[in-house]
C-alpha cells in the first residue's frame, strides 16, 4: 500500500467516527487524544484479525491520522514501522524486519518465561528500533495497545527490557446501581452522585449509545472487563430486562462487546412468578428450574457472550429463598444450573442481614451476619456460582475491617465488592481518593501476616477465583464522576483489578499523566505534584473529620451524606456506636461482646479480642471502651477524636489552597467544577468536626486538652 492507499484506510476508519473539531462532548477523562500524541506519531503495523484487532486498529488509526503516523493493517508488502501489534498465530509477514522483530520478541517472551499470554495477556518487547507486542488473543492486543498508550514515549524507549502482563483476576466488574424507571426515593441511580444514568432515562434506554461505546473504551482502558447493567434492587420495569426488554440489554453489549466487556443483569429471584406467571419461584420446583432454563437460553439467543446474573437475595426486602424454606446455596444453584451450559456465572450477593433489628437488643450483631448465613454454605455452591462479599462486615464505611467471610470459604468461588461510588466517602463532592484504602484491603492477608491475600482469594487458584467487583460511580455529568478527580478511583479500581500489587500511588502517576498530559500541560510537574498533595492522603483525611476509629456510620439517615452522629442509634438498622457518659464503641470481643471478633481466623481473632492488641483504626469497631482510653499512639480516645477533627479540617483547607495554585494551568472547567466541590468539602467537614467534638465533648465533659473551639 502505498502513501496514498494507507491515507485512504486512515480516512475509511474516520467514517464512523468524525473527529470533532470543536469542543468534545463530554471530558475524555483518562483518554484524551492528547494521550495517544507519541503513538499517533508512530508507523503502526496491527496484524491479526477479529473485533477487537479492529478496535485496536481503529484507536491506532485515529491517533495516527491526528498526529501525524501511519497504519497499517497485515500489509502484504515490505514496510518500515515502529510499532507492531500482532497476534501471536497470524500469518507471516512479507515484511523481514517485521518478521525478525515479532522472532526477537518472541525469544523474549520464553527467556523471560512468560508464556503463555492467556486470554487477555501480552508483552511488549525492543527489537531495534521497533517496539513489539504480542498477544495470544484479541483481547490482549486491545489491552497491550492501552498499556502502551500509558507508557506513552518510554514505550519506545531502546533500552525497555521485555516485560509481560496478564491480569492477576479473571472478572474485573463494575455493578451500575442504575434505575430504568426513577426510583421515587432512590432516582435514576441509587447512590449515584454523578447525574442521571448513562444507560437508563425516565423508564427507557437512554438512546446515547455513543456514550456508552465511549465509557466501554475508558473502562478498557482500565482494564475493567464486565458490567451489570442494573441496580441490585430490582423493582418491576427493571425485572423487564430479563425478558421483554431484552434488546435494550443486548443494544449495550453490542456497544461494548468492542472493548471486551461482557453485560451482566441485576434480576428478581421473584422473576418466575412475577415475569413467568408460575405460583412460586421456589427453587427446588421443577416448574421453576425449567423457567429459568427456557429463560436463560433466550438471553444468550441474543446476547451470546453474555455474562451471568447478579442477585441481591433476601435482603433489605429483595426477594429470595428464604420464602420457600431454602437457603442461600439452594438459591443460587438453580440460577447456576441454567447458566452453566452456556458459560454464564451468578454473582449471589453475601450482603445479608436482619434490617429489622431492635436497637435494644444486643446480642444481634450486623457485622456477624454475612459470615453466619454463608459460611456453613461453603462447598455447597455450583462452580460458576461466585459469591460476591463486600470488602468490610458492614457497609462501605470509610474504615472497617475486612469481612471474616473472605477466609471463611474456602471451598467457594468467591469476589470482593468495593464500592468506587462514594456513598459513604464523600459523596463525589468531596476529594476522596480510595486507591490507598483498596490497596490496604487488598494485601490483606486473613490468615496473619505472610500469608493469603484477599487479592490472592479473589484470584482463586490458577485464576478460578470470583475476582473484585466495585459499584460504579458514572452517570451522564459532563466529567462522568462528579468531582472531577472521583475518575481516578475508576481507574484506579481497574488498574487494581488487573494488577492488585499495583502501588496506587504509582496508579495515580498514571491516571495524572493521561488527564493532564504533559505535552500539553503547562507546568506538568506543579500539576503532578500538586495532585499528588491533594489526594495522595485524602481518604485518611475523610477519616480523620468523619467518624472516628472504625465505629462507623454516624452520618445523615437516608441519604448518608454529613454528619448525624445519632441518626442511626435508634433505628433498625443494625449500626450502632453506643456512646454514652463514659465511652464509645461497639464490643464484638468473644469474651464479653457479640463475638464476631471470632469469626476471624486465629492470628487475627486474636489479635482483635483485646483492646491493646486491636489497631487503633478499628479499635471502637471491636471494643467499647472509656473516654481516657490510651490508644498505642499515646493519646486518649476523646484527645484523639478531637485532635483529627481540628487536623481533617486543616487538610481540607490547605487542599483547597493548594488547588487554588493550578487556577490557569489546567482546563478551566476542571478548574472550576473542583473549585466548587471543594468549598463543599470544607463546609461540611467543618460541620462533622463541629458536631463530632461537640458530641463527645457534651457527653464525656472531657475538655480538649489544647483548649481549641468546641460547641
Ligand atoms: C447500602 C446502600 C443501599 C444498597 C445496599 C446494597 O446499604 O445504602 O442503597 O442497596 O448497600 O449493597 O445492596
Amino acid at each position: 500500500m502505498n502513501a496514498e492507499e494507507s491515507l485512504h484506510l486512515e480516512h475509511l476508519m474516520f467514517v464512523e467516527e468524525p473527529m470533532e473539531p470543536g469542543e468534545p462532548r463530554v471530558h475524555a477523562a483518562w483518554l484524551p487524544p492528547e494521550a495517544f500524541r507519541s503513538l499517533g506519531a508512530r508507523r503502526v503495523l496491527v496484524h491479526g484479525d477479529g473485533l477487537l484487532v479492529d478496535t485496536v486498529l481503529n484507536e491506532v488509526s485515529r491517533a495516527c491520522a491526528r498526529y501525524g503516523g501511519r497504519v497499517w493493517h497485515s500489509p502484504s508488502w515490505d514496510v518500515d514501522v515502529d510499532l507492531v501489534l500482532a497476534l501471536r498465530g497470524a500469518d507471516e509477514l512479507p515484511s523481514p524486519a517485521v518478521q525478525a522483530a515479532r522472532s526477537a520478541a518472541e525469544a523474549a517472551l520464553t527467556e523471560i518465561g512468560g508464556e503463555p499470554l492467556g486470554d487477555e495477556g501480552f508483552l511488549l518487547a525492543r527489537d531495534g528500533e521497533v517496539t513489539v507486542v504480542l498477544a495470544d488473543a484479541p483481547a490482549g492486543l486491545l489491552y497491550g495497545l492501552f498499556h502502551v498508550v500509558r507508557l506513552c514515549a518510554a514505550a519506545f524507549d531502546p533500552a525497555r527490557p521485555p516485560e509481560h502482563h496478564r491480569p492477576a483476576l479473571r472478572r474485573r466488574m463494575l455493578d451500575h446501581w442504575d434505575n430504568v424507571a426513577v426510583h421515587p426515593v432512590m432516582g435514576q441511580v441509587e447512590r449515584g452522585y454523578a447525574g442521571g444514568s448513562i444507560f437508563w432515562q425516565d423508564g427507557r434506554p437512554r438512546g446515547d449509545l455513543a456514550r456508552v461505546r465511549e465509557y466501554g473504551r475508558l473502562l478498557a482502558a482500565s482494564g475493567v472487563n464486565a458490567i451489570s447493567v442494573n441496580n441490585v434492587n430490582v423493582a418491576r420495569t427493571e425485572a423487564l430486562l430479563l425478558t421483554d426488554r431484552l434488546g435494550d440489554v443486548a443494544e449495550i453489549a453490542d456497544v461494548l462487546r468492542p472493548y471486551n466487556i461482557r453485560v451482566h443483569l441485576s434480576i428478581t429471584f421473584a422473576a418466575p412468578a412475577v415475569l413467568g406467571g408460575l405460583s412460586t419461584a421456589d427453587p427446588l420446583d421443577e416448574a421453576v428450574r425449567v423457567w429459568w432454563a427456557a429463560t436463560t437460553r433466550r438471553v444468550y439467543e441474543r446476547i451470546p457472550d453474555f455474562g451471568g446474573y447478579l442477585v441481591k437475595a433476601d435482603s433489605e426486602g429483595q426477594p429470595g429463598p428464604f420464602t420457600y424454606g431454602r437457603d442461600h446455596a439452594d438459591g443460587a444453584n438453580v440460577l447456576a444450573e441454567a447458566l452453566a451450559p452456556l458459560g454464564g456465572v451468578v454473582h449471589w450477593r453475601a450482603f445479608v442481614y436482619n434490617h429489622h433489628q431492635d436497637w435494644r437488643d444486643r446480642s444481634t450483631d450486623r457485622a456477624r451476619a454475612a459470615y453466619d448465613h454463608f459460611a456453613p454454605l461453603d462447598g455447597r455452591f455450583r462452580t460458576n456460582v461466585v459469591v460476591q462479599v463486600k470488602f468490610g462486615p458492614v457497609d462501605f464505611q470509610t474504615r472497617e475491617p475486612v469481612s471474616p467471610v473472605i477466609a471463611a470459604m474456602p471451598a467457594t468461588r468467591l469476589a470482593v465488592e468495593l464500592q468506587v461510588t462514594q456513598e459513604y466517602t464523600g459523596q463525589q463532592r468531596h476529594v476522596c481518593h480510595l486507591g490507598l484504602w483498596w490497596g490496604e484491603v487488598l494485601r490483606f492477608a486473613p490468615w496473619g501476616p505472610g500469608g493469603r491475600t484477599v487479592a490472592d482469594i479473589a484470584a482463586g487458584e490458577s485464576g478460578a477465583g470470583g475476582g473484585l467487583v466495585a459499584v460504579a460511580n458514572v452517570g451522564d455529568d459532563l466529567f462522568w464522576t462528579g468531582h472531577p478527580l472521583a475518575q481516578a478511583n475508576l481507574y484506579t479500581f481497574g488498574r487494581l483489578a488487573w494488577d492488585p500489587r499495583l502501588d496506587p500511588r504509582a496508579v495515580l502517576d498514571e491516571w495524572i499523566a493521561l488527564t493532564f498530559p504533559p505535552s500539553a500541560t503547562a507546568e506538568p510537574e506543579l500539576v503532578g505534584r500538586t495532585l499528588h498533595e491533594i489526594m495522595d492522603d485524602s481518604w485518611r483525611t475523610y477519616e480523620r473529620y468523619t467518624a472516628p476509629l472504625g465505629v462507623g456510620f454516624m452520618v445523615n439517615p437516608g441519604d448518608h451524606y454529613g454528619p448525624g452522629v445519632d441518626g442511626y442509634e435508634y433505628t433498625r438498622w443494625g449500626t450502632y456506636h453506643f456512646a454514652d457518659r463514659d465511652g464509645v464503641g461497639v464490643d464484638r470481643s468473644r469474651a464479653s461482646g457479640t463475638g464476631f471478633a471470632g469469626q476471624y481466623p486465629p492470628y487475627w481473632a486474636q489479635v482483635y479480642e483485646s483492646p491493646q492488641s486491636c489497631p487503633d483504626e478499628l479499635l471502637l469497631f471491636f471494643h467499647h471502651v472509656p473516654y481516657g482510653h490510651v490508644l498505642h499512639s499515646g493519646s486518649t480516645v476523646i484527645q484523639h477524636i478531637y485532635d483529627t477533627h481540628f487536623a481533617g479540617v486543616e487538610e481540607v483547607v490547605a487542599m483547597r489552597r493548594r488547588w487554588q495554585t493550578l487556577n490557569g494551568m489546567i482546563d478551566p472547567a476542571v478548574y472550576e467544577r473542583v473549585a466548587e466541590r471543594l468549598d463543599e468539602q470544607v463546609r461540611c467537614a467543618t460541620e462533622w468536626r463541629d458536631q463530632i467534638n461537640t458530641y463527645f465533648y457534651r457527653k464525656s465533659g472531657v475538655p480538649d486538652e489544647r483548649g481549641r473551639t468546641i460547641h
